[in-house]
């Protein structure tokens, strides 16, 4: 276990590593970065990362496994998912993403048992005495929570019960079991599952202000009631330049409170497209939520909402809004990445450059023996009329099939040009290409260079 994470973290270093520079560049190559993992756990921290399963291959699962200390399911474990028709199961998206956890000496935040949202039709669409209501919510909780037990870390029991106002949300759990379903919901999943940290999850709750105060009074009357509460969750789903000034003062009321805190969802969103001076506030905001954890004891975890704008809620649910998340749709860290970095210590790091070419590598898919690679070279203040990218494999990996440019490999050393129609890259535009290559052993992303 042990080596095959070092290897995996050699990876990630040649990952980031994985850009290389043309042009106008005034930045230089950075030094392989410490993951962010390392650096949470430095700090006593663990950082995690909402997940797709399905895409747990290639780059999207290296930088998953290599930079994160923790995972949660973004959609995977709700009850619509695991529980489609009544009495019918699926589990295949949530055992994976818990078994890829476990190969990466990784936490699993559960996420979530008791919600308004995306509850199966059958559910939502019965009609129910709340007698049966409390049955098919303790048996839900038993078997989800029984299922994994053991293998999550913590649970996010209830999600979002309250209005902005500080009032408990009209719920399908609400007006049939009454605001009790709280305590009965955190009770049952610590029966199935007595060493998991059992969690309340909100949203606007980041500030004190009337929501998260009546979330710290009802936490505060579950402690005095003795019902199992072990912490909670401020989403922090934010917008760009509006983290709450009193966002670490809140972490340490409801720490002081006898109660873990965690960040469980971060992303901060801007209006599209965004340009560098958006990129580099996104940078500061990440930053002061990330500093605003590490400066309570009790703050445990940091949790992005997906760790790519490939792979962000925030374009499908807020129009005109996006690049939330610390690495673009290419999986290139942004500012916000160095954010994170910087606020937990990690030094030398420098915002990337501007004024030049970049390429990118990246594994899209990668079975047994073979891959399909992509390269993405972009232009941001700088253009090219033709191009050419260089690396070496130096893992024995051998290009099979090129597409949208010409490859040719002499021993370890790989070159691909432009094809007669893609030679053209605008300032501010990019293009790509693909290609199937061969592997054995390990397959690490080399560094490429633009010429
Ligand atoms: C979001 C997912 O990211 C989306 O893929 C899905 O379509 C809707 O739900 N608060 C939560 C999360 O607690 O479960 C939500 O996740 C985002 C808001």
């Amino acid at each position: 276990m042990r080596s095959s994470r070092t290897s995996l973290r050699a990876g990630l270093a040649a990952l980031v590593a994985a850009v290389g520079l043309f042009a106008a560049g005034t930045g230089t190559a950075r030094a392989a970065d410490t993951p962010l993992r390392d650096l949470a756990a430095a700090k006593g921290k663990v950082l995690g990362t909402a997940v797709t399963g399905s895409k747990l291959t290639g780059t999207y699962g290296d930088i998953t496994g290599t930079q994160f200390s923790a995972v949660t399911p973004g959609n995977a474990m709700k009850w619509e998912s695991v529980e489609p028709a009544r009495g019918s199961f699926n589990w295949t998206e949530a055992d994976q993403i818990v078994a890829f956890a476990q190969a990466h000496d990784q936490q699993v935040r559960g996420h979530t048992l008791v919600w308004h949202s995306q509850n199966p039709g059958w559910l939502t669409d019965g009609s129910w005495t709340s007698a049966q209501l409390s049955d098919l919510l303790r048996s839900h909780i038993d078997t989800e929570v029984g299922r994994y037990k053991g293998r999550i870390a913590a649970w996010d029991v209830v999600n979002e019960p309250f209005n902005e106002d500080g009032t408990y949300r009209s719920t399908l759990w609400h007006d049939g079991l009454g605001p009790g379903y709280i305590a009965d919901a955190l009770t049952w999943a610590h029966a199935a599952d007595p060493d998991a940290d059992l969690y309340i999850n909100d949203y606007n709750v980041e500030g004190v202000n009337a929501k998260s105060t009546a979330l710290y009074n009802l936490v505060k009357s579950l402690k005095q009631q003795g019902v199992p509460i072990d912490g909670v969750g401020l989403q922090a789903h934010l917008i760009l330049g509006q983290v709450p000034s009193t966002l670490q003062q809140n972490i340490q009321r409801f720490a002081d409170l006898g109660v873990d805190v965690a960040i469980t969802e971060l992303d901060v969103r801007m209006q599209l497209p965004a340009d560098s001076a958006e990129l580099a506030q996104q940078e500061a905001d990440f930053k002061s939520v990330v500093a605003a954890c590490a400066a309570v004891a009790r703050c445990v975890n940091v949790t992005v909402w997906g760790f790519t704008d490939s792979d962000s809620w925030v374009p499908g649910t807020f129009p005109g809004y996006g690049a939330a998340t610390p690495y673009d749709e290419d999986y290139r860290p942004k500012p916000a990445y160095y954010g994170i970095a910087e606020a937990l210590g990690g030094g030398g790091t420098t915002p990337p450059p501007t004024g030049a070419c970049t390429a990118a590598y990246t594994v899209t898919s990668q079975w047994n023996t073979g891959f399909t690679g992509q390269v993405r070279i972009s232009c941001s203040g700088a253009s090219l009329s033709s191009w050419k990218v260089n690396w070496t494999y130096g893992a024995g990996q051998r290009i099979t099939q090129a597409w949208n440019a010409t490859c040719t490999q002499s021993g370890t050393a790989v070159s691909c040009a432009n094809a007669s129609y893609n030679g053209s890259v605008p300032d501010g535009g990019s293009v790509t290409f693909g290609f199937n290559a061969s592997w054995s052993g390990t397959n690490p992303v080399p560094a490429v260079t633009l010429g």
